[in-house]
This record gives C-alpha cells, structure tokens and sequence, in this order.
C-alpha cells in the first residue's frame, strides 16, 4: 500500500473555501457574477465554495484539458458549446480553476474569454504551485501555495484516479516492484 502524504487536510480546505467565498462575496458586492467551472478539476471545489457565496449567481462549466498523467502536453484544448460565449457577453465572469501550474490553462482560458467580451473577468484557484509560471497570470482569490509536486484529491487526478478524495495530498512514488 502506497502512503500518499497529505498536504491540505479536510479541515484547511473548509477553512479556505469559507475566507475565499467572504471575498468573492465582498469583491462582488451588489452585482450578479457569472462563474466559469474548469473541468474536470474544480468541480469539487466550486461545488464547496459557491455554495457559500452570497451574491446571485450563474454557474457555467467547460472543459479543458491539458495533463496527460503527472506531464503538462503543452497543448490545451476547451470545449465549450458555441452558446457559451453569448452566455458570457456583458457579465462579469469569475474563473475557477483547482491548481494554478505552469498557466498555460488559464492563460488560454483568460485568451478564449476576451473574445466574449465579458464585462470584467477574475480569476480564483485553489493552489498554485511555488514555480516559475510559463504564463504568468493574475489570480484574483488564491486559496493557498504548494510546493512543485503532483498533488491529488479534491478534484484533482492521476489518470483518473483520487479526485474523490476530501483532501490534498502529494502523488507518492510507486514502490519498485509493485
Ligand atoms: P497548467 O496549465 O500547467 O497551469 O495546469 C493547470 C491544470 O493542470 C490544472 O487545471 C489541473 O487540472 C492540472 N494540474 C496541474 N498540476 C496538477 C497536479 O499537481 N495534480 C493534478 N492536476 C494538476
Ligand atoms: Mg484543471
């Protein structure tokens, strides 16, 4: 059995969907936003932190894909339903994504979005990692740092697999042989 170390216990992550969503809700104060969901990652935690947000809002999802195992491919590909972007024209649009890596994601999501001409566009992720970004992008709600190594659970996968899981936690090494 592989131990996998946990990084954010259920209990931090409670305590940083509770701080981000008194943000969002402050930040947006009297206006109606529209949320952007990266799937697959955020969904578990968009589900957590929109449930406490206390200003009306629209929830959308795309999908967007980039990792293949623990290897960004370098290529990202959204597939969003041609409504979508007229959904999107005039709002104010926050983006929530799980992990903030290299940037490539988002940047490329940031990039399809201008298009739509939302009316303004935030962004919120759950972790970034302590690296130097590829593409750089501003994140406008930041859940909490973690240092550069594959993390699993809360959304986030190794092929598939841990995105059930109620915490973070590191990708641990196989053992040789198993
Ligand atoms: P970026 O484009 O390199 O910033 O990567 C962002 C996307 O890759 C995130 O939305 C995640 O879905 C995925 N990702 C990046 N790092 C990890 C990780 O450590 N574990 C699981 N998924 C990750
Ligand atoms: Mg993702």
């Amino acid at each position: 059995m592989v131990e996998h170390r946990v990084l954010v216990s259920r209990r931090e992550i409670a305590d940083i969907t509770a701080r981000l969503a008194k943000d969002i809700t402050a930040a947006y104060a009297n206006k109606h936003i529209t949320v952007l969901v990266l799937l697959e990652g955020a969904k578990y935690f968009a589900a957590d932190l929109l449930a406490q947000i206390e200003v009306p809002c629209d929830v959308e999802f795309t999908k967007v894909s980039s990792y293949l195992g623990t290897m960004s491919s370098g290529t990202v590909t959204l597939n969003a339903d041609a409504d979508l972007r007229a959904r999107l024209r005039g709002k104010d649009v926050l983006v929530i994504d799980d992990i903030y890596d290299s940037g490539r994601t988002l940047r490329h999501c940031l990039n399809w979005l201008r298009d739509s001409q939302p009316k303004s566009v935030k962004t919120c992720v759950l972790l970034e990692k302590t690296i130097p970004h590829d593409a750089p992008v501003a994140i406008d709600f930041l859940g909490r740092t973690v240092p550069d190594v594959f993390v699993i659970g809360y959304g986030m996968d190794y092929n598939g697999q841990y995105r059930h899981w109620p915490y973070i936690a590191e990708l641990a090494d196989e053992p040789i042989g198993n």
